[in-house]
């Protein structure tokens, strides 16, 4: 299920950390988690679940003192936590599906924010009562932005904190020729909205880990997994969730511009690929999209 407005969208998106109290229509609600479930995968194989919890309090009282609070994530009325079976791809497919239900909610004029930290996943897990190789990869509010002037000054006091969240690297940073640094000389307009729509992509404490190189009508998605903040935590890799997201947004985007393309995450050799595109260490090769 693909947002009609998809590039509109994903220039709209931010981080919503302040809700109104209004509950969400069941119908919305409902249609959202179905994004989510009928999103594109990358791994049909993995099993994933989105778990509507339409009562937001009892998710905000599993989170840390301070974030679950009223006036930060416990104002949402609602949330929704994914979780997934753990196979190789899990955080990778996890990204790219999650943030399709995310943009679908954008569309709706609702208000999400990834949330990776601020639980605990024992907990959360215990919580929802999880089956024994489920993992609890995120979860997101979901509710009206709070746009009162009391919403505002929280919003302004929370980029106070971090000042660089609306920030992003600049196209050429995070998108190559042919080989690794140098310039992308293109002309094609289809190709740079795609790539600016990926850009744009949001990340953990916005560490935009992805790197893009174009040849032809190949593009490699490759990941820093040796920035700072590319953690890894009790096996799960949180660059290629975000590298995921970003991946989801080249993906609908080129969709909506009429490309036909899909991203491949098997069936390639990753150590062939970093030769022929001088790929540096500390950087992994996730898909290779074609058109
Ligand atoms: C995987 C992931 C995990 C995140 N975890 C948190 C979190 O725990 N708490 C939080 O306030 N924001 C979290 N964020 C939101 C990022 O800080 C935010 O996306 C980034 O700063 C860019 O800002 P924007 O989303 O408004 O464009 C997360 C984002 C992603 C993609």
């Amino acid at each position: 299920m693909t947002p009609v407005n998809i590039i509109s969208a994903i220039h709209r998106r931010i981080s919503v950390r302040h809700y109104e109290p209004r509950p969400v229509p069941e119908e919305v609600l409902q249609s959202v988690v179905k994004s989510g479930e009928t999103s594109v995968a990358l791994d049909d194989d993995i099993r994933i679940r989105f778990h509507l919890i339409e009562d937001g309090k009892l998710v905000s009282e599993q989170m840390t003192f301070l974030t679950g609070g009223k006036w930060l994530f416990g104002s949402s009325p609602h949330f929704i936590i994914a979780t997934s079976e753990e196979k190789p791809l899990f955080m990778l497919n996890m990204g790219f599906r999650m943030e399709q239900m995310i943009l679908f909610a954008t569309e709706q004029g609702l208000g999400t924010c990834w949330i990776g930290g601020l639980f605990t996943e024992k907990r959360m897990g215990t919580f929802l009562g999880l089956e024994k190789d489920e993992r609890v990869i995120a979860l997101t509010p979901i509710g009206y932005p709070d746009t009162s002037l009391y919403g505002r000054i929280i919003h302004g006091l929370i980029h106070l904190g971090s000042p660089d969240s609306r920030k992003r690297k600049r196209l050429e940073q995070i998108a190559f020729g042919t080989n690794w640094g140098s310039p992308l000389e293109t002309q094609d307009d289809e190709l740079l909205e795609a790539l600016e729509c990926a850009r744009l992509a949001p990340s953990w404490v916005n560490a935009q880990p992805w790197r893009f190189l174009v040849n032809g009508r190949e593009i490699v998605a490759a990941a820093d997994a040796s920035g700072r903040y590319s953690s890894v935590r009790d096996g799960k890799h949180y660059y290629r969730l975000d590298v995921g997201i970003a991946m989801a947004h080249f993906f609908l985007a080129a969709k909506e511009i009429g490309w036909d393309g899909s991203w491949h995450v098997t069936g390639f050799d990753p150590v062939h690929v970093v030769k022929q595109y001088a790929i540096p260490e500390g950087y992994e090769v996730l898909g290779i999209y074609r058109r």
